[in-house]
């Protein structure tokens, strides 16, 4: 996988104590990756990083990427190659009444991590992840392509914006010299996924529902989102880190990492086929919420597919059937989910050598 290049590469990750931050600690680490996860504790109950027991399978250090000084002292002291950067409060309804928090940690808390990365020379390549939230929504029919506008209607959505009008400038004014690391950064959709228990998502809220035994309460039933399971964005992120590492400069820009048009569904589609694929639970409209989400949202792939030969690979059906199965897993407490996580990790690697969209690069 990915020309074996994590083989023994020292990888700093931000966020690995959170939903996608925890996967991908796995997934690199199962490529021969050296890690060390740099995250504040994880905060849900359960979490995946503590269910899984993360913090014995990598190098795990608990920090606040505000702390710069702790910041820099922990990466120079790894001396790692590329830095994966997860870190960040990512929910739009938290947003509303946390801005200036979300703006620390999403605006400065990346700053901080490239400005750490510019003062470790052993940094080549840097993968900046934001959203596909980062587009100014005009809630048309078609997906976003990368050189189109910034924007956000919420604190969540224009604090990645501004990240990526901030990583832009940054690129340009510090990473043009020879030996300056690569960095692009990384806009994926709406990812699901077993494991993710944070509030105001849509499958963790089924999951609890079903496991509480009460309707499943929808906001926004004909909102439509470019779902896809967590380990297609993450196969992008690695793939991203891979182009940067070995052609450097030639990769450091915007990329979307989306699914297939015909995996572009509302939440009541998705909701639905989660109650059918669980077998148990009861979908049901509630009051739309006063706040703000948009209504439409699609991404366009094709730079992706055609720069760095990036292709989804499960259908919508594939990605809720995976991670329902996942959660009814933990839920009956027989399954061993550090085996099982590893088993979806594998069979997914398996579906990327199968997929003849694929096209290697
Ligand atoms: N989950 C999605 O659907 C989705 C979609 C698009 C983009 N993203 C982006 O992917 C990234 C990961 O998202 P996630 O869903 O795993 O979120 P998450 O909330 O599960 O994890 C966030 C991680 O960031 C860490 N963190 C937050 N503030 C920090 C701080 N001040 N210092 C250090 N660490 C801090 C948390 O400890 C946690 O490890 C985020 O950048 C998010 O914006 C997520």
């Amino acid at each position: 996988m990915f020309n074996n290049i994590y083989q023994n590469k020292k990888i700093f990750l931000t966020g690995h104590t959170g939903f996608k931050g925890s996967w991908l600690a796995l997934w690199l680490k199962s490529l021969g990756a050296d890690v060390l996860g740099y995250a504040l504790e994880p905060n849900t109950r359960p979490s995946m990083f503590e269910e899984l027991e993360i913090s014995k399978k990598i190098n795990s250090v608990f920090g606040n990427i505000l702390d710069r000084d702790n910041l820099e002292k922990t990466m120079l002291a790894f001396e790692p190659d590329i830095v994966f950067h997860l870190a960040a409060q990512p929910l739009v309804r938290l947003s509303y009444s946390k801005p200036i928090m979300t703006y620390e940690t999403n605006v400065i808390g990346t700053l901080n991590v490239l400005e750490a990365a510019r003062k470790c020379s052993s940094v080549r390549a840097f993968v900046n992840v934001t959203t596909d939230k980062c587009y100014e929504n005009k809630e048309i029919n078609r997906g976003y392509r990368e050189d189109e506008p910034m924007g956000g209607y919420d604190m969540y959505s224009s604090s990645k914006g501004c990240v990526e009008i901030m990583s832009s400038s940054f690129r340009r004014s510090f990473l043009q010299e020879e030996g300056s690391y690569a960095m692009a950064t990384a806009r994926a959709g709406n990812v699901i996924g077993g494991g993710d228990w944070a509030l105001d998502r849509l499958i963790p809220d089924c999951v609890r529902s079903i496991n509480n035994n009460i309707p499943i309460e929808i906001r926004n039933p004909i909102a439509v989102r470019p779902w896809q399971h967590v380990l297609e964005p993450l196969s992008g992120y690695l793939l991203l880190g891979e182009k940067l590492l070995t052609d450097g400069k030639k990769y450091a820009d915007g990329f979307n990492f989306g699914p297939n048009e015909d995996s572009v569904l509302t939440v009541a589609d998705v909701a639905q086929r989660t109650t059918q694929f669980y077998g148990k639970g009861e979908v049901i409209v509630g009051e739309k919420s006063p706040l703000h989400e948009a209504g439409l949202l699609m991404l366009n792939i094709e730079k992706a597919e055609k720069v760095l030969g990036w292709t989804p690979t499960y259908t919508a059906d594939e990605a809720i059937k995976n991670t329902t199965e996942w959660y009814k897993r933990f839920y009956n407490n027989s399954e061993d989910m550090y085996k099982f996580t590893m088993q979806q990790i594998k069979e997914y690697e398996e579906s990327i050598k199968w997929n003849k969209n694929y096209v290697r690069k």
